[in-house]
């Protein structure tokens, strides 16, 4: 009798404790679970880098001189142990070899994609309509500044571009 007694209390320790190491267990994993996206959030901006600076846009001779021409530059980030590469299609303008302007395709005003309208020789944005002439200065609308130059460099007759996001929406251009 007391054998069974003892063994019956051994048995109901060994359940309770199962069940407290289990619950234990499965608050843990779940915390980590549940943890790991704040911990993403707040490790990943550090470890996010750029990696590349200048992007290859093509060559002096093929970009048409004059009108505006669209250009494609890639910009990479590392993000922990991921490479990301963003391919962005930018405008250029070339008066001359030595003489290429490239702006960035985002409107400073909100961040919308513009265009460049042919027919009245200025860049327009669909969004809230500013205007924009051809050297990036504004004409009308809402935009706080002209539209924002990119890096550039020239190197064995290639272009080179070197991708960079402005603040949107004030008068200053602000690398962001
Ligand atoms: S985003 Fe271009 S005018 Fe507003």
């Amino acid at each position: 009798m007391k054998e069974e007694g003892g063994l019956k209390g051994s048995s109901q320790f060994s359940r309770r404790g199962f069940l407290k190491i289990f619950s234990v267990s499965l608050a843990a994993i779940s915390g980590l679970i549940l943890g790991i996206p704040a911990l993403d959030a707040l490790i990943s901006p550090a470890l996010k880098s750029k990696l590349t600076s200048f992007s290859k846009a093509g060559k002096i001779a093929s970009i048409p001189e004059g009108s505006p021409a669209r250009l494609t530059v890639a910009s990479s980030s590392k993000d922990a142990y991921l490479n990301d590469t963003e391919m962005h299609n930018v405008w250029a303008i070339k008066k001359s070899d030595s003489d290429i302007e490239v702006f960035s395709p985002i409107c400073p005003h909100l961040g919308c994609s513009y265009n460049w309208n042919p027919q009245n020789n200025q860049f327009e944005c669909p969004c809230h309509g500013s205007v924009f002439n051809e050297n990036g200065k504004v004409v009308s609308g809402p935009a706080p500044r002209g539209l924002d130059t990119l890096p550039t460099k020239i190197e064995d007759g290639e272009l080179y571009v070197e991708w960079e996001k402005y603040q949107l929406g004030v008068n200053k251009k602000i690398k962001i």
